[in-house]
């Protein structure tokens, strides 16, 4: 091997040798993203503690997550029902609740956070943490649309801090954005980019700008579909056919945006129209307020651009 070839081949070893192979993993937020988050790493053998603050909100938690895992193991053990109930035995004893947070901590190396999308609330729990978390614990966030630089500069471990953007529903959707703020070191974006990995999930490293990739490219995507409807130019039944058969896209806007929730959308494009209120493909749209001003959500309400049983 020549004299180069074999630097490059110890350099690569040596920063493998120091990245970070999660084993314990503490979820902070058992909703939707949580609850998944933690039933991927309890289900590929990682030691999981998931956090909420009651103990109501954690056995329902816990109840969505064995409901899922029935449902994900009845296709995969068809022909051996025995096998699936073993599996899910397995999966449910790597994973423990707790409504402390600051006493669970102290063992894990990686914290994940997916609580509310308020980031005074995220900024007070990553600083609490960050004084009870060894030394070596990355701390990410799952947010879909608040700055992972602000949360990181809460702690004193901003080299030590990216962002993990999962998909809903977590357990299905493949991709991960691995989100990487100017502190985050190197060691800590590819240890992110092992974990995700180790989820069965296929990793993007990005920056930390807002929407990552996907939503940066899918918002003003919806938001456009909105505009060409408001100005008559077709009908929305027709846009989503369009978009289907046109475009290849498993579903029309009007379906996603009824799918992800009117207020998610809304709630994303006023807080970028406020950062950039020259952006044309950052305006608001009346259509949008007025249905979400009449609790006209999408799927989760019964009714949206369409009515749902
Ligand atoms: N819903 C999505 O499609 C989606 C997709 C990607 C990312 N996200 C992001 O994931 C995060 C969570 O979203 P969600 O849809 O799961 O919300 P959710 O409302 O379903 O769950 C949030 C959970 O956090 C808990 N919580 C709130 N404050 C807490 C605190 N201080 N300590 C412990 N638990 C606390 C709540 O009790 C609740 O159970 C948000 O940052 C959101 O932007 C959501």
């Amino acid at each position: 091997m020549a004299f180069a070839t074999r630097q490059l081949v110890r350099a690569a070893s040596t920063a493998a040798a120091k990245k970070l192979v999660v084993k314990q993993v503490t979820v902070i937020g058992g909703g939707l993203m949580g609850a998944g988050i933690a039933q991927v790493a309890a289900a590929t053998g990682h030691t999981v503690i998931l956090v909420d603050q009651t103990d109501e909100i954690l056995n329902k938690s816990k109840k969505g997550i064995e409901e899922s895992l029935k449902k994900l193991t009845k296709k995969k053990f068809a022909d051996k029902p025995e096998e699936g109930a073993q599996y899910i035995e397995k999966v449910l004893k790597n994973l423990t609740t707790s409504t402390d947070p600051v006493s669970v901590v102290h063992s894990t190396d990686l914290v994940v956070e997916a609580i509310v999308e308020n980031i005074a609330v995220k900024n007070e729990l990553f600083k609490t943490l960050d004084k009870f978390a060894p030394e070596h614990t990355i701390f990410a966030s799952n947010t879909s649309s608040l700055p992972i630089t602000d949360m990181a500069n809460a702690t004193t471990r901003q080299d030590r801090f990216g962002g993990l953007h999962f998909f809903n529903p977590v357990p299905l959707m493949k991709l991960v954005e691995v989100v990487k703020a100017p502190m985050t070191s190197q060691k800590t974006l590819e240890s992110l980019m092992d974990f995700s990995r180790a989820l069965g999930k296929t990793p993007i490293a990005c920056k930390d700008t807002p929407g990552f990739v996907v939503n940066r490219l899918l918002v003003p995507y919806l938001m456009e579909a909105l505009r060409l409807f408001e100005r008559g130019d077709a009908s929305k039944e027709d846009i989503d056919v369009a978009m289907k058969l046109g475009a290849g896209y498993p579903m029309g806007p009007f379906e996603l945006l009824d799918y992800v929730g009117l207020d998610t959308t809304k709630y994303i494009i006023d807080g970028w129209h406020s950062l950039e209120s020259d952006n044309p493909l950052f305006a608001p749209s009346q259509m949008l307020n007025k249905l979400v001003e009449e609790k006209k959500l999408g799927r989760k309400t019964g009714e949206g651009f369409y009515k749902h049983k």
